[in-house]
């Protein structure tokens, strides 16, 4: 048997455990939630004054960047380093009088030819829209296979579309050494085949 007290005290428990419940039901508790404290720094946290110090950063990072460029660009310019046009075409005496000696076609499409009293060279490059002509020894004439031009041994133009002569390097003879230079021609219209570099004379 219980005795009273304990009993009542008993029902009091239950009865405010219940009224908890109830409230519980009502009114359910929000979940506790985690607050940032006020002077948090974290590095996402953009606040007004992060926003000027990224700013900042990203400015100076593009002045960076655009220095370096800028240096880059002065060690390395643009510059267009072509190889010289002038090259060595070996001695006088290696050449044949009387032919078309193609030995330079393949690396300065140039061929050098040897006469009774001299040495020219001429341009392989065709006057009509710049094929390159292939001397053609039994015939004794230049022709072009693009359209059909034909060139006398000397570079004159005699059958198809091409307007012109063969234009003529620059000749001289440096230190006993034929030295042909490509970025110097001579145009027989012109009148320039008589000029001193378009010819080397040797006996
Ligand atoms: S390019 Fe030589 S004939 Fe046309």
């Amino acid at each position: 048997m219980i005795p009273s007290g304990k009993k009542q005290q008993a029902e009091q428990q239950t009865e405010g455990q219940d009224s908890e419940q109830q409230q519980k039901k009502v009114h359910p508790r929000k979940p506790k939630q985690d607050k940032p404290p006020e002077n948090d720094q974290g590095i996402w946290r953009m606040n007004r004054r992060n926003a000027f110090t990224f700013a900042g950063w990203l400015a100076f990072l593009g002045f960076v960047a655009t220095a370096t460029v800028g240096f880059l660009r002065y060690l390395f310019p643009r510059v267009l380093f072509e190889p010289p046009t002038a090259f060595r075409a070996g001695r006088p005496d290696d050449y044949v009088i009387g032919e078309v000696d193609t030995r330079w076609m393949d690396q300065y499409r140039v061929w050098v030819v040897r006469t009774r009293t001299g040495i020219y060279a001429l341009n392989a490059v065709c006057t009509h829209l710049g094929c390159t002509p292939r001397w053609l020894d039994t015939e004794g004439q230049f022709k072009c296979p693009c359209h059909g031009s034909g060139f006398t041994r000397e570079g004159v133009n005699f059958e198809g579309p091409a307007p012109r002569p063969l234009e003529r390097l620059h000749i001289t003879l440096e230190n006993g050494l034929i030295v042909i230079d490509r970025g110097i021609r001579y145009r027989e219209e012109l009148g320039q085949w008589a000029d001193p570099g378009a010819f080397l004379e040797y006996a």
